[in-house]
């Protein structure tokens, strides 16, 4: 995958010429869902285009009225002052700076955020990683992208300041330079086909993953023993030895269902390490 994708701009939403838009047959609702991907089989990266052409300005803005109010919930809320907190501490602050290194700006890429115009965890997702940019200068471009989300949600996106890319890159952004990859909530096997393509110590260093724990993974996978499971987390679960997570507490239950079950992952390796070896688990990396 190259270092980034095109980015979709949400003001022409008319073919360019890598698009190939396929309008919908009238009556029938087709959407860019993902096929169901089979043990060891690797989606395609293709171009990406919102299946609804249509936007309607009323429902742009109470989209964004929605967006607003959300925003201001998170940002009053203890949740988030605790969250800013636990990115202040000291331990946490020298990872992104570590992370960071000369660079002045982490570029952030947001996978698998959802519908923001149904439901509200997307909405939390989506003011928390807003939020993250206005408090951390070091926080730089956003770019978003979801199979599902609507144009009526690229417009809205676009506004608040993201980027939508217009490929899906099914996770596999190569980190060619210091990247947060803000992923809440994604399925295993984009966060392996993340890790897979940056599998690599100078990769793997420029890496901020916020996600599902992956201690969590490792813990279901050894409570199940399923080989299939296994092999669609097989790098989460080899670099869970290289992993420094810090787990985000959820104790209000107005953000549970947001960010649940999510951490913060650092993988400091060292130059020498050999990523071609087995884990102590026999997790075989090919
Ligand atoms: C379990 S849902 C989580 C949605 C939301 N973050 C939440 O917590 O409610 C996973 C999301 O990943 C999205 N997804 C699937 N394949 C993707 C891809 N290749 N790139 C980005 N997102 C993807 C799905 O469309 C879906 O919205």
């Amino acid at each position: 995958m190259a270092a980034s994708a095109k980015i979709l701009d949400a003001e022409k939403p008319v073919p360019t010429e890598d698009w190939t838009i396929v309008m919908p047959r009238r009556g029938k609702k087709t959407r860019n869902f993902n096929k169901i991907l089979i043990p060891g089989q690797q989606r395609e990266e293709k171009p990406w285009t919102p299946i609804d052409f249509e936007t309607d300005p009323l429902r742009e803005s109470k989209l964004m009225q929605k967006m607003q109010i959300c925003i201001q919930k998170l940002e009053n809320s203890e949740f988030f002052h605790s969250f800013l907190h636990q990115m202040q501490n000291p331990d946490m602050l020298a990872m992104f700076l570590n992370v960071l290194g000369p660079e002045t700006k982490m570029v952030m890429v947001m996978y698998g955020i959802g519908s923001i115009e149904s439901f509200e965890p997307p909405r939390l997702q989506l003011s928390l990683a807003v939020l993250m940019k206005r408090n951390f200068d070091w926080v730089g471009e956003i770019e978003v992208f979801d199979p599902i989300i609507s144009l009526t949600e690229c417009k809205v996106l676009t506004s608040l300041g993201c980027r939508v890319l217009s490929i899906n890159e099914q996770g596999r952004r190569e980190a060619l330079k210091p990247t947060l990859f803000f992923m809440p909530h994604c399925e295993a096997d984009l966060y392996d086909n993340l890790l897979q393509v940056n599998w690599g110590v100078d990769k793997l260093n420029r890496i901020v993953l916020f996600g599902n724990s992956f201690e969590a993974y490792e813990h279901h996978v050894s409570v199940f023993n399923n080989s299939d499971l296994v092999d669609s987390r097989k790098h989460i679960l080899a670099v869970r030895r290289f992993t420094k997570e810090f787990i985000v507490s959820t104790f209000s239950d107005d953000f549970f269902r947001a960010f649940h079950g999510s951490s913060w992952h650092f993988f400091g390796l060292n130059p020498e390490t050999d990523l071609q070896t087995l884990d102590d688990k026999n997790y075989i990396i090919a």
